[in-house]
């Protein structure tokens, strides 16, 4: 069923504020930068807007540690500047998401500080155990490396922290934290705001008994988030957050989750409840062995299976989310495309992942500079990386012996700092992100990468995303159609359909840096078909379609037979089947 809905229809972008733009010069991205440029946004075409965290925070994970959900961070500015920023967005029909980080808070939230002290109100707000003889309860580790517990001698108690131990897991058992977040959810809303993006949602619950995980040979630490990811405690505490406060209103929610299946999400989203839609992460382990940290090269195939069992699992019953980038993930184009130091290949590439993801069924999500193709970062000193995963993971490649070359090889590929360079607006210093010094390095290319080249050429990245946007409006079948994949074996090709109402769009894409030649699979061979983009030729030839001045008629007709792709070639085929 095509349950129409606008977050369905919706193209998100994500911004990460604190390397968006600076207007203070104090080198830190603020809440006034993301006003001044809205309209930048707007002439992109997208709908909503995600922020990451703009709390108040000591930043010891850049705002995913929140000391106080209802203020705003210092460096960021004030609650009047949100006021506006939410104002001036409404103002150009942008929709604005916050980010919800209630599966752990600050060490230095008062929450915290209290249940520390053991005031009895907050004794419970946090998973508090006794040691075992002096070590601690259970042998997992933290995300980010060390023990998942704190020993704390104010309390004489560990507390949890599957993340850094200046995150305190919240205990979600503890019915005054569920209270306490859904008012803070609520203060939110009635300001008008349109939705969250819900971090590490699944892991809220869990277990009643905490177990010893088994330990991989050489390791110290056992993986207790099996124990606890999509614990069944977890979807009860989100249908009672649907129940309490998101079903009252008209909103866009999506739910990080870690460690889920097309089955498992559907415990999520399964018509559009609790939540509307869950980032899954299975696609981007395609090229990785043990951690992320041990890099392989991209397997396409197994990427082409994973979002083909995305696309037929959830369809309609659910809703997927797309995305190649997001602030914990390096670069797409560097990391999907070889040679994308070359701007050729570097342009053509950016062009076919974004077409790949926008006409696959579900919503696309654009993280800050994933529209003029930005790039990795290579700093050649540790010191310039700013990220605590990234530090955490040298640091303890240092003590068990690894080459600086080699740690730092692996920092290139996957570093969250990949995306967290400040966004190119210019070729002026500091890629005009800030008049001071910025809080992290700006990446060398930017004086070809920026947003003000990208506007200027008519055929950049960014204008080939601003089209990849507007055909959405313009073709139902680009958010309701099902989704047929063909020769998912090919190593080298993805085709797949998309088909609606009598319409179909066929997608072929060329994933290497080789020409390839393609014989259309048996039900489209012979058939007209109307060539409605290609990112190998000028993206005016499209624009009369896109912006529906001219129909497919007016586009001249190809009879599909076998065709030659050049490298990185990407091509949707519109199809009348009538
Ligand atoms: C999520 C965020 C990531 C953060 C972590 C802990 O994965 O996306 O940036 O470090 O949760 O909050
Ligand atoms: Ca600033």
């Amino acid at each position: 069923m095509d349950q129409r809905k606008w977050w369905k229809e919706a193209v998100v972008y994500q911004i990460y504020p604190r390397s968006f733009l600076d207007t203070n010069g104090d080198g830190i991205g603020d809440l006034n930068g993301i006003t001044a440029k809205l309209d930048y946004l707007q002439a992109l075409g997208v709908d909503v807007l995600w922020l990451s965290p703009i709390f108040r925070s000591p930043n010891a994970d850049n705002g995913y540690d929140i000391s106080d959900y209802e203020d705003i961070m210092t460096e960021f500015g004030t609650m009047s500047d949100f006021e506006r920023l939410l104002q001036e967005a409404k103002a150009r029909g942008l929709k604005v998401l916050l980010d919800l980080v209630v599966n752990h808070t600050s060490d230095e939230h008062p929450w915290f500080v209290a249940s520390r002290q053991n005031d009895p109100h907050y004794h419970n707000f946090y998973i508090w155990r006794e040691g075992k003889a002096g070590a601690p309860p259970t042998n997992w580790f933290a995300a980010f490396g060390g023990s998942a517990w704190k020993y704390d001698s104010e309390r004489d108690a560990y507390y949890l922290h599957l993340f850094t131990e200046k995150q305190p897991d919240l205990n979600w058992e503890e019915r005054k934290v569920r209270e306490a977040v859904y008012k803070m959810m609520r203060f939110w809303l009635d300001k008008g705001v349109d939705g969250f993006r819900m971090d590490v949602i699944n892991l809220i619950g869990k277990p009643d008994i905490f177990e010893d995980a088994p330990v991989a040979s050489g390791e110290v630490y056992g993986n207790g988030f099996s124990f606890i990811a999509n614990h069944p405690k977890s979807y009860q505490y989100l249908r009672e957050m649907y129940e309490e406060v998101l079903s009252h209103y008209d909103l866009m929610t999506v739910g990080e989750t870690p460690a889920v299946t097309p089955e498992i999400a559907l415990n999520y989203v399964q018509d559009g409840k609790p939540l509307n839609m869950v980032f899954q992460f299975e696609h981007m382990d395609v090229d990785s062995g043990q951690s992320k940290w041990d890099v392989r090269p991209v397997d396409w195939i197994r990427f082409k299976q994973i979002m083909s069992r995305w696309q037929e699992g959830l369809g309609d019953r659910g809703w997927n989310s797309l995305y190649l980038n997001n602030h914990d993930q390096p670069r797409s184009v560097s990391r999907y495309v070889r040679y994308a130091h070359d701007p050729e290949y570097r342009k053509r590439g950016a062009k076919m992942l974004a077409t790949m993801l926008h006409l696959m069924q579900g919503t696309p999500f654009i993280y800050q500079g994933e529209e003029i193709g930005m790039t990795n970062v290579a700093f050649s000193r540790i010191e310039d990386y700013r990220d605590v995963e990234t530090l955490q993971f040298y640091d303890e490649g240092r003590r068990k012996g690894q080459r600086h070359e080699a740690l730092m090889a692996a920092i290139y590929a996957k570093s969250r700092d990949n995306a967290r360079t400040p966004m190119q607006w210019s070729s002026d210093a500091y890629a005009g992100f800030t008049s001071g010094t910025p809080w992290i390095k700006v990446n060398e290319d930017y004086k070809e990468i920026n947003v003000a080249a990208a506007l200027e050429d008519s055929d950049s990245i960014f204008h080939y995303y601003r089209a990849l946007i507007r055909l959405r409006k313009r073709l139902p079948v680009i958010v309701y159609g099902t989704y047929t994949v063909y020769d998912l074996e090919h190593p080298s090709l993805y085709v797949y359909e998309r088909r609606y109402d009598g319409d179909s769009l066929l997608v072929l894409l060329n994933l290497t840096d080789s020409p390839q030649s393609y014989t259309v699979p048996a039900t489209f061979y012979g058939k007209t078909a109307a060539l409605i983009l290609n990112n190998t030729e000028p993206l005016a030839t499209f624009w009369p379609y896109i912006d529906g001045t001219c129909d497919a008629e007016g586009l001249s007709p190809e009879t599909l037979t076998t065709m030659a792709l050049s490298p990185y070639e990407a091509r949707v085929y519109h199809i009348n089947h009538a």
